[in-house]
Protein backbone atom coordinates (compact mmCIF):
# COMPACT_ATOMS: atom_id res chain seq x y z
CA UNK A 1 0.00 0.00 0.00
CA UNK A 2 1.33 3.33 -0.77
CA UNK A 3 1.72 6.38 1.84
CA UNK A 4 -1.21 7.94 0.69
CA UNK A 5 -3.55 4.98 0.73
CA UNK A 6 -2.02 4.21 4.05
CA UNK A 7 -2.91 7.59 5.12
CA UNK A 8 -6.42 7.60 3.59
CA UNK A 9 -7.19 4.87 5.66
CA UNK A 10 -5.93 5.79 8.78
CA UNK A 11 -8.05 9.24 8.78
CA UNK A 12 -10.59 6.96 7.33
CA UNK A 13 -10.80 5.17 10.67
CA UNK A 14 -11.27 8.65 12.75
CA UNK A 15 -13.40 10.25 10.66
CA UNK A 16 -10.99 12.61 9.09
CA UNK A 17 -10.87 11.34 5.55
CA UNK A 18 -11.47 14.75 3.99
CA UNK A 19 -8.05 15.99 4.42
CA UNK A 20 -6.84 14.38 1.60
CA UNK A 21 -9.51 15.26 -0.56
CA UNK A 22 -8.35 16.32 -3.86
CA UNK A 23 -4.38 15.66 -2.95
CA UNK A 24 -3.92 14.63 -6.41
CA UNK A 25 -4.31 17.82 -7.53
CA UNK A 26 -1.56 19.31 -5.58
CA UNK A 27 1.96 19.79 -6.18
CA UNK A 28 4.39 17.08 -5.27
CA UNK A 29 6.03 19.47 -2.50
CA UNK A 30 2.69 19.99 -1.25
CA UNK A 31 1.65 16.35 -1.27
CA UNK A 32 4.96 15.60 0.85
CA UNK A 33 4.73 18.59 3.25
CA UNK A 34 1.03 17.24 4.10
CA UNK A 35 1.36 13.69 4.46
CA UNK A 36 4.71 14.67 6.87
CA UNK A 37 1.83 16.86 8.69
CA UNK A 38 -0.46 14.25 9.03
CA UNK A 39 1.95 11.90 10.34
CA UNK A 40 2.81 13.91 13.26
CA UNK A 41 -0.52 13.55 14.37
CA UNK A 42 -1.54 10.94 16.99
CA UNK A 43 -5.02 10.45 14.84
CA UNK A 44 -6.11 7.54 17.25
CA UNK A 45 -6.57 10.08 20.13
CA UNK A 46 -8.09 12.22 18.67
CA UNK A 47 -12.05 10.73 17.88
CA UNK A 48 -11.98 10.75 22.03
CA UNK A 49 -11.05 14.43 22.54
CA UNK A 50 -13.54 15.56 19.76
CA UNK A 51 -16.23 14.17 21.69
CA UNK A 52 -15.18 14.91 25.03
CA UNK A 53 -13.85 18.46 24.35
CA UNK A 54 -15.61 19.59 20.78
CA UNK A 55 -18.78 18.25 20.33
CA UNK A 56 -19.53 18.22 24.01
CA UNK A 57 -17.98 21.31 26.37
CA UNK A 58 -16.25 19.48 28.99
CA UNK A 59 -18.11 19.74 32.46
CA UNK A 60 -16.62 22.30 34.52
CA UNK A 61 -13.89 21.06 37.43
CA UNK A 62 -16.06 20.17 40.45
CA UNK A 63 -15.54 20.44 44.54
CA UNK A 64 -15.67 22.65 47.29
CA UNK A 65 -13.11 25.88 46.16
CA UNK A 66 -10.88 27.44 49.24
CA UNK A 67 -7.95 29.77 49.18
CA UNK A 68 -4.61 27.88 49.03
CA UNK A 69 -1.96 28.97 51.73
CA UNK A 70 0.92 31.63 50.31
CA UNK A 71 4.24 32.89 51.72
CA UNK A 72 5.41 36.53 51.98
CA UNK A 73 8.97 38.27 52.81
CA UNK A 74 7.03 40.99 53.96
CA UNK A 75 6.04 41.44 57.54
CA UNK A 76 2.83 43.54 56.06
CA UNK A 77 1.45 41.14 53.74
CA UNK A 78 0.64 38.73 56.53
CA UNK A 79 -2.66 37.86 56.61
CA UNK A 80 -4.99 34.50 56.90
CA UNK A 81 -4.03 32.85 53.57
CA UNK A 82 -0.10 34.32 53.94
CA UNK A 83 2.00 34.07 56.25
CA UNK A 84 5.67 35.19 57.01
CA UNK A 85 8.95 33.23 55.72
CA UNK A 86 12.49 34.43 56.33
CA UNK A 87 13.21 36.18 53.40
CA UNK A 88 17.63 35.89 53.97
CA UNK A 89 17.87 32.47 54.61
CA UNK A 90 15.95 31.60 51.14
CA UNK A 91 17.93 34.19 49.47
CA UNK A 92 21.34 32.44 50.56
CA UNK A 93 19.52 29.14 49.08
CA UNK A 94 18.88 30.73 46.16
CA UNK A 95 22.16 32.44 45.70
CA UNK A 96 23.74 28.96 46.68
CA UNK A 97 21.74 27.40 43.46
CA UNK A 98 22.92 30.42 40.98
CA UNK A 99 26.62 29.82 42.24
CA UNK A 100 26.47 26.31 41.61
CA UNK A 101 25.06 26.58 37.91
CA UNK A 102 22.04 24.68 38.83
CA UNK A 103 19.62 27.22 37.09
CA UNK A 104 18.53 27.61 33.73
CA UNK A 105 16.52 30.23 32.77
CA UNK A 106 13.17 29.27 30.50
CA UNK A 107 11.10 31.61 28.84
CA UNK A 108 7.99 30.64 26.54
CA UNK A 109 7.61 32.48 23.44
CA UNK A 110 5.45 30.11 21.14
CA UNK A 111 2.31 32.03 21.29
CA UNK A 112 0.44 33.77 18.70
CA UNK A 113 0.15 37.18 20.66
CA UNK A 114 -3.17 37.94 18.49
CA UNK A 115 -4.11 40.66 21.02
CA UNK A 116 -1.11 42.32 20.41
CA UNK A 117 -0.94 42.26 16.48
CA UNK A 118 2.79 42.72 16.64
CA UNK A 119 3.90 41.64 13.15
CA UNK A 120 6.84 39.20 14.52
CA UNK A 121 7.88 36.74 17.63
CA UNK A 122 6.42 39.23 20.50
CA UNK A 123 9.84 39.05 22.32
CA UNK A 124 10.99 41.46 19.55
CA UNK A 125 8.44 43.98 20.65
CA UNK A 126 10.04 47.11 21.59
CA UNK A 127 9.46 47.50 25.32
CA UNK A 128 11.63 49.78 27.21
CA UNK A 129 10.44 52.89 28.29
CA UNK A 130 13.19 54.92 26.48
CA UNK A 131 15.86 52.74 24.60
CA UNK A 132 12.68 50.54 23.43
CA UNK A 133 14.37 47.67 24.05
CA UNK A 134 13.29 44.54 22.81
CA UNK A 135 11.58 41.93 25.28
CA UNK A 136 14.49 39.50 24.08
CA UNK A 137 17.33 42.05 25.26
CA UNK A 138 15.55 42.66 28.64
CA UNK A 139 15.78 39.01 29.67
CA UNK A 140 18.87 38.93 28.07
CA UNK A 141 20.45 41.64 30.04
CA UNK A 142 19.42 40.18 33.37
CA UNK A 143 21.34 36.88 32.43
CA UNK A 144 24.07 39.15 31.99
CA UNK A 145 23.86 40.70 35.03
CA UNK A 146 22.87 37.59 36.85
CA UNK A 147 25.74 36.11 35.45
CA UNK A 148 28.31 38.72 36.67
CA UNK A 149 27.19 38.34 40.35
CA UNK A 150 26.86 34.82 40.58
CA UNK A 151 30.28 33.48 38.43
CA UNK A 152 28.25 31.35 36.68
CA UNK A 153 27.05 30.76 33.22
CA UNK A 154 23.08 30.56 33.27
CA UNK A 155 21.82 28.65 30.32
CA UNK A 156 18.58 29.94 28.98
CA UNK A 157 16.14 27.87 26.97
CA UNK A 158 13.30 29.27 24.72
CA UNK A 159 10.07 27.87 23.52
CA UNK A 160 9.60 28.60 19.86
CA UNK A 161 6.69 27.56 17.92
CA UNK A 162 6.65 26.60 14.31
CA UNK A 163 4.95 30.05 13.30
CA UNK A 164 7.99 32.35 14.81
CA UNK A 165 10.68 29.72 15.36
CA UNK A 166 13.16 31.08 11.83
CA UNK A 167 11.94 34.50 12.83
CA UNK A 168 13.34 34.19 16.34
CA UNK A 169 16.77 32.65 15.75
CA UNK A 170 17.17 35.07 13.35
CA UNK A 171 16.73 38.23 15.53
CA UNK A 172 19.05 36.85 17.98
CA UNK A 173 22.05 36.27 15.56
CA UNK A 174 21.18 39.48 13.89
CA UNK A 175 21.72 40.90 17.33
CA UNK A 176 24.70 38.78 18.11
CA UNK A 177 22.16 37.21 21.30
CA UNK A 178 22.61 40.46 23.02
CA UNK A 179 26.08 39.78 24.13
CA UNK A 180 25.51 36.41 25.42
CA UNK A 181 27.22 33.50 24.12
CA UNK A 182 25.22 31.52 21.42
CA UNK A 183 26.41 28.30 22.72
CA UNK A 184 24.51 28.87 26.28
CA UNK A 185 20.71 29.56 24.22
CA UNK A 186 18.91 26.69 22.99
CA UNK A 187 15.69 26.97 21.34
CA UNK A 188 12.85 24.44 20.38
CA UNK A 189 9.71 24.61 18.91
CA UNK A 190 6.84 23.62 20.70
CA UNK A 191 4.06 21.31 19.88
CA UNK A 192 0.85 21.66 17.59
CA UNK A 193 -2.53 20.99 17.45
CA UNK A 194 -4.89 20.99 14.12
CA UNK A 195 -8.14 23.53 14.91
CA UNK A 196 -11.77 21.69 15.02
CA UNK A 197 -14.84 22.62 13.06
CA UNK A 198 -17.18 22.80 16.19
CA UNK A 199 -20.03 21.46 15.06
CA UNK A 200 -18.97 18.47 13.30
CA UNK A 201 -15.38 17.64 14.90
CA UNK A 202 -13.72 17.53 11.67
CA UNK A 203 -9.90 19.06 11.60
CA UNK A 204 -9.34 22.41 9.67
CA UNK A 205 -7.57 22.96 6.44
CA UNK A 206 -6.88 26.61 6.23
CA UNK A 207 -6.08 25.96 2.84
CA UNK A 208 -5.21 23.10 -0.03
CA UNK A 209 -3.41 20.67 1.64
CA UNK A 210 -2.11 22.56 4.86
CA UNK A 211 -4.50 21.74 7.74
CA UNK A 212 -5.27 24.91 10.19
CA UNK A 213 -2.70 24.09 13.07
CA UNK A 214 -1.86 26.35 16.47
CA UNK A 215 0.88 26.05 19.32
CA UNK A 216 -0.43 23.51 22.31
CA UNK A 217 -0.51 25.97 24.70
CA UNK A 218 2.52 27.18 27.27
CA UNK A 219 1.55 23.44 29.17
CA UNK A 220 2.91 21.77 25.97
CA UNK A 221 6.69 23.15 27.27
CA UNK A 222 6.92 20.06 29.21
CA UNK A 223 6.78 17.25 26.66
CA UNK A 224 8.67 20.25 24.41
CA UNK A 225 11.35 20.22 26.85
CA UNK A 226 11.83 16.60 26.89
CA UNK A 227 11.06 16.11 23.24
CA UNK A 228 13.88 18.60 22.02
CA UNK A 229 16.75 17.20 24.28
CA UNK A 230 16.88 20.42 26.46
CA UNK A 231 15.85 18.63 29.65
CA UNK A 232 18.53 15.95 28.75
CA UNK A 233 21.06 19.06 28.10
CA UNK A 234 20.25 20.53 31.62
CA UNK A 235 20.54 17.57 33.80
CA UNK A 236 23.47 17.18 31.94
CA UNK A 237 24.83 19.88 32.86
CA UNK A 238 23.89 19.77 36.46
CA UNK A 239 20.44 22.23 35.91
CA UNK A 240 18.29 21.27 38.39
CA UNK A 241 15.72 24.09 39.12
CA UNK A 242 14.21 25.73 35.60
CA UNK A 243 13.18 29.67 36.08
CA UNK A 244 10.11 29.64 34.09
CA UNK A 245 8.45 32.89 32.71
CA UNK A 246 6.44 34.32 30.01
CA UNK A 247 7.77 36.55 27.37
CA UNK A 248 5.17 39.30 27.65
CA UNK A 249 6.34 40.81 30.87
CA UNK A 250 9.38 43.45 30.87
CA UNK A 251 9.87 43.65 34.37
CA UNK A 252 10.11 39.85 35.52
CA UNK A 253 13.18 38.94 37.92
CA UNK A 254 14.48 36.26 35.70
CA UNK A 255 16.54 34.81 38.27
CA UNK A 256 15.08 35.78 42.15
CA UNK A 257 16.96 34.22 44.28
CA UNK A 258 14.57 34.31 47.14
CA UNK A 259 11.72 32.74 45.20
CA UNK A 260 14.85 29.76 44.41
CA UNK A 261 15.34 29.35 48.29
CA UNK A 262 11.55 29.02 48.35
CA UNK A 263 11.39 26.03 46.15
CA UNK A 264 14.49 24.20 47.19
CA UNK A 265 13.53 24.75 51.38
CA UNK A 266 12.71 21.51 52.31
CA UNK A 267 10.26 22.49 55.38
CA UNK A 268 7.97 25.10 52.25
CA UNK A 269 8.36 23.26 49.37
CA UNK A 270 8.64 19.86 47.85
CA UNK A 271 10.71 21.30 45.16
CA UNK A 272 9.03 20.32 42.39
CA UNK A 273 6.33 23.30 41.03
CA UNK A 274 6.65 26.46 43.01
CA UNK A 275 4.88 29.85 41.78
CA UNK A 276 4.56 33.64 42.48
CA UNK A 277 1.46 35.46 43.10
CA UNK A 278 0.59 39.24 43.27
CA UNK A 279 -2.94 40.06 45.23
CA UNK A 280 -5.26 40.75 42.84
CA UNK A 281 -6.29 44.50 42.27
CA UNK A 282 -9.98 43.83 42.94
CA UNK A 283 -12.61 41.26 42.81
CA UNK A 284 -13.19 42.27 39.24
CA UNK A 285 -9.71 41.82 38.14
CA UNK A 286 -9.68 38.99 35.17
CA UNK A 287 -6.79 36.71 36.45
CA UNK A 288 -6.82 33.11 37.41
CA UNK A 289 -6.10 32.82 41.30
CA UNK A 290 -4.29 29.91 43.26
CA UNK A 291 -6.49 28.23 45.21
CA UNK A 292 -7.46 24.45 46.19
CA UNK A 293 -10.57 23.01 44.52
CA UNK A 294 -11.54 19.86 46.08
CA UNK A 295 -8.26 19.76 48.00
CA UNK A 296 -6.09 19.96 44.85
CA UNK A 297 -4.05 23.02 44.43
CA UNK A 298 -4.04 24.79 40.93
CA UNK A 299 -5.35 27.70 39.42
CA UNK A 300 -9.16 28.61 39.27
CA UNK A 301 -10.21 30.59 36.39
CA UNK A 302 -11.91 34.14 37.42
CA UNK A 303 -14.99 32.94 35.64
CA UNK A 304 -15.43 29.95 37.47
CA UNK A 305 -15.37 31.71 40.92
CA UNK A 306 -18.97 32.72 42.08
CA UNK A 307 -19.83 36.60 42.83
CA UNK A 308 -19.79 35.87 46.68
CA UNK A 309 -16.39 34.62 46.25
CA UNK A 310 -14.86 36.80 43.83
CA UNK A 311 -15.93 39.52 46.49
CA UNK A 312 -15.25 37.63 49.69
CA UNK A 313 -12.62 39.51 51.91
CA UNK A 314 -10.71 37.97 55.53
CA UNK A 315 -11.32 39.59 58.49
CA UNK A 316 -8.17 42.56 57.55
CA UNK A 317 -10.30 43.37 54.71
CA UNK A 318 -8.72 41.45 52.02
CA UNK A 319 -9.91 39.79 49.03
CA UNK A 320 -9.75 35.57 49.75
CA UNK A 321 -9.08 34.58 46.82
CA UNK A 322 -6.57 37.14 46.15
CA UNK A 323 -2.95 35.10 44.87
CA UNK A 324 -3.23 35.97 41.19
CA UNK A 325 -1.60 33.66 38.96
CA UNK A 326 1.20 35.88 37.11
CA UNK A 327 3.29 32.68 35.22
CA UNK A 328 6.04 32.95 37.32
CA UNK A 329 6.78 29.25 38.18
CA UNK A 330 9.98 26.80 39.26
CA UNK A 331 10.21 23.93 38.12
CA UNK A 332 12.68 20.84 38.69
CA UNK A 333 14.28 19.03 36.04
CA UNK A 334 12.57 15.95 37.75
CA UNK A 335 9.16 17.06 37.81
CA UNK A 336 9.17 18.48 34.18
CA UNK A 337 10.20 14.98 32.91
CA UNK A 338 7.89 13.49 35.44
CA UNK A 339 5.07 15.44 33.65
CA UNK A 340 6.23 15.00 30.02
CA UNK A 341 6.14 11.37 30.18
CA UNK A 342 3.54 10.57 32.71
CA UNK A 343 0.69 8.18 31.52
CA UNK A 344 -0.75 9.69 28.14
CA UNK A 345 -2.53 12.66 29.11
CA UNK A 346 -0.76 14.06 32.52
CA UNK A 347 -2.82 17.71 31.79
CA UNK A 348 -6.20 17.86 30.74
CA UNK A 349 -6.91 20.20 27.70
CA UNK A 350 -9.06 23.54 27.62
CA UNK A 351 -10.71 24.53 25.03
CA UNK A 352 -10.62 27.69 23.26
CA UNK A 353 -13.78 28.93 20.82
CA UNK A 354 -12.08 30.97 17.97
CA UNK A 355 -12.47 31.98 14.25
CA UNK A 356 -10.33 30.19 11.78
CA UNK A 357 -10.63 30.76 8.02
CA UNK A 358 -11.19 27.36 6.54
CA UNK A 359 -10.63 25.71 2.73
CA UNK A 360 -13.62 23.38 1.64
CA UNK A 361 -12.03 21.03 -0.63
CA UNK A 362 -14.97 19.73 -1.74
CA UNK A 363 -15.77 23.02 -3.13
CA UNK A 364 -12.28 24.47 -3.22
CA UNK A 365 -13.53 27.86 -1.35
CA UNK A 366 -12.20 29.64 1.65
CA UNK A 367 -14.13 30.88 4.16
CA UNK A 368 -13.39 33.74 6.68
CA UNK A 369 -16.22 32.90 9.54
CA UNK A 370 -17.95 36.15 11.02
CA UNK A 371 -18.29 34.24 14.57
CA UNK A 372 -16.16 31.43 16.37
CA UNK A 373 -16.60 28.53 14.42
CA UNK A 374 -13.72 26.38 15.76
CA UNK A 375 -12.07 24.70 18.69
CA UNK A 376 -8.52 25.15 19.70
CA UNK A 377 -7.00 23.14 22.31
CA UNK A 378 -4.70 23.97 24.29
CA UNK A 379 -2.78 22.45 27.48
CA UNK A 380 -1.89 25.23 30.45
CA UNK A 381 1.61 24.68 32.61
CA UNK A 382 0.36 25.55 35.84
CA UNK A 383 -2.00 22.34 35.52
CA UNK A 384 1.29 20.67 36.39
CA UNK A 385 0.62 21.77 39.95
CA UNK A 386 -1.95 19.42 41.07
CA UNK A 387 0.63 16.60 40.68
CA UNK A 388 3.28 18.34 42.94
CA UNK A 389 3.53 16.59 45.90
CA UNK A 390 3.70 20.31 47.95
CA UNK A 391 3.80 23.14 46.22
CA UNK A 392 4.61 26.80 47.41
CA UNK A 393 3.28 30.17 46.41
CA UNK A 394 4.85 33.37 47.16
CA UNK A 395 3.47 36.65 47.08
CA UNK A 396 5.54 39.33 45.70
CA UNK A 397 4.88 43.00 44.85
CA UNK A 398 2.58 43.75 41.56
CA UNK A 399 4.77 47.21 41.12
CA UNK A 400 8.14 45.76 40.82
CA UNK A 401 7.36 42.46 38.71
CA UNK A 402 4.66 42.62 36.73
CA UNK A 403 3.91 44.99 33.96
CA UNK A 404 2.43 42.78 31.37
CA UNK A 405 2.12 43.56 27.20
CA UNK A 406 -0.94 41.67 26.16
CA UNK A 407 -3.23 43.90 24.14
CA UNK A 408 -2.96 46.94 21.84
CA UNK A 409 -4.23 49.59 23.70
CA UNK A 410 -5.50 49.82 27.51
CA UNK A 411 -5.12 47.54 30.28
CA UNK A 412 -2.05 45.06 29.89
CA UNK A 413 -0.69 47.19 26.92
CA UNK A 414 2.38 48.52 26.21
CA UNK A 415 1.54 52.26 27.05
CA UNK A 416 0.56 50.62 30.42
CA UNK A 417 3.21 48.70 30.74
CA UNK A 418 5.59 51.85 29.88
CA UNK A 419 4.08 53.70 32.31
CA UNK A 420 4.68 50.87 35.21
CA UNK A 421 8.12 50.72 34.33
CA UNK A 422 8.85 54.40 34.50
CA UNK A 423 7.03 54.35 38.10
CA UNK A 424 8.90 51.56 39.29
CA UNK A 425 12.08 52.98 38.29
CA UNK A 426 10.94 56.72 39.01
CA UNK A 427 11.05 55.21 42.56
CA UNK A 428 14.57 53.93 42.35
CA UNK A 429 15.99 57.22 41.56
CA UNK A 430 14.25 58.56 44.14
CA UNK A 431 15.52 56.35 46.73
CA UNK A 432 18.93 57.45 45.55
CA UNK A 433 18.04 60.85 45.82
CA UNK A 434 17.12 62.34 42.75
CA UNK A 435 13.85 64.49 42.13
CA UNK A 436 11.23 62.82 40.33
CA UNK A 437 8.57 64.72 39.00
CA UNK A 438 4.90 62.72 39.87
CA UNK A 439 1.33 64.09 38.16
CA UNK A 440 -1.39 64.26 40.53
CA UNK A 441 -2.16 60.69 40.63
CA UNK A 442 1.05 59.76 41.63
CA UNK A 443 2.11 58.60 39.09
CA UNK A 444 5.80 59.32 37.50
CA UNK A 445 5.80 61.87 34.88
CA UNK A 446 8.49 61.02 32.53
CA UNK A 447 9.47 58.32 30.72
CA UNK A 448 12.66 56.33 32.83
CA UNK A 449 14.04 53.32 31.94
CA UNK A 450 17.14 51.41 34.12
CA UNK A 451 18.83 48.73 32.14
CA UNK A 452 19.47 45.44 34.54
CA UNK A 453 23.18 45.99 33.84
CA UNK A 454 23.09 49.24 35.71
CA UNK A 455 20.85 47.78 38.31
CA UNK A 456 18.43 45.25 39.30
CA UNK A 457 17.57 46.52 42.26
CA UNK A 458 17.05 50.46 44.06
CA UNK A 459 19.60 49.12 46.88
CA UNK A 460 22.01 48.44 43.85
CA UNK A 461 21.49 51.39 42.36
CA UNK A 462 24.14 53.63 43.12
CA UNK A 463 23.65 57.62 43.27
CA UNK A 464 26.70 58.38 41.55
CA UNK A 465 26.32 59.90 38.47
CA UNK A 466 23.00 60.72 38.14
CA UNK A 467 20.98 63.69 38.15
CA UNK A 468 19.65 65.87 40.94
CA UNK A 469 16.32 66.07 38.80
CA UNK A 470 14.48 65.24 36.11
CA UNK A 471 11.93 67.46 34.39
CA UNK A 472 8.33 66.71 33.75
CA UNK A 473 7.96 65.08 30.50
CA UNK A 474 11.12 64.33 29.71
CA UNK A 475 13.12 61.33 29.08
CA UNK A 476 15.99 59.39 31.54
CA UNK A 477 18.01 56.31 30.54
CA UNK A 478 20.60 54.93 32.70
P1 LIG B 1 -0.96 34.16 26.25
O1 LIG B 1 -1.95 33.40 27.01
O2 LIG B 1 -0.87 35.62 26.55
O3 LIG B 1 -1.21 33.91 24.71
O4 LIG B 1 0.45 33.49 26.48
P2 LIG B 1 -0.51 34.52 23.43
O5 LIG B 1 -0.67 33.48 22.38
O6 LIG B 1 0.88 34.99 23.68
O7 LIG B 1 -1.36 35.80 23.08
P3 LIG B 1 -2.86 35.92 22.52
O8 LIG B 1 -3.74 35.25 23.53
O9 LIG B 1 -2.89 35.26 21.17
O10 LIG B 1 -3.08 37.40 22.43
C1 LIG B 1 1.12 33.59 27.69
C2 LIG B 1 2.55 33.13 27.46
O11 LIG B 1 2.57 31.77 27.07
C3 LIG B 1 3.24 31.63 25.84
C4 LIG B 1 3.17 33.00 25.18
O12 LIG B 1 4.20 33.15 24.22
C5 LIG B 1 3.31 33.90 26.38
O13 LIG B 1 4.66 33.99 26.77
N1 LIG B 1 2.57 30.59 25.05
C6 LIG B 1 1.22 30.61 24.92
C7 LIG B 1 3.32 29.63 24.44
O14 LIG B 1 4.57 29.62 24.55
N2 LIG B 1 2.69 28.69 23.71
C8 LIG B 1 1.35 28.66 23.56
O15 LIG B 1 0.84 27.76 22.87
C9 LIG B 1 0.59 29.64 24.19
Amino acid sequence: MDRLDSLRTRLHCVGQAHLLEGVEALPPGDVESLCRRIESIKWETLPELIDQYVKNRPAGATGEIVPASCVTVDPECVCDAVSLVDAEGLREQGETLLKEGRVAAFTVAGGQGTRLGWQGPKGTFPASPVTGKPLFRLFAEQILAAQQRWGHTIRWYIMTSEANDTQTRSFFLDNRCFGLDRRQIMMFPQGMMPAFDSASGRVLLEGPGRLAMSPDGHGGSYRALLRSGALDQMEGRGVEAISYFQVDNPLVPVLDPVFLGLHIDPDLSSGEFTSKMVPKCGPDEKVGVFALRGGVPGVVEYSDLSREQAGAVDASGRLCFAAGNVAMHIISTDFARRVAIEGEDPLPWHRADKKVTWHDPASGETHVPAEPNAVKLERFVFDAMGIAAKPAILEVCRETEFAPIKNASGVDSAGSSIQLQSDLYGGWLEQAGVSVPRRDDGHVDAAIEISPLTAMSAEMLSARGLPAGISPGSVFAC
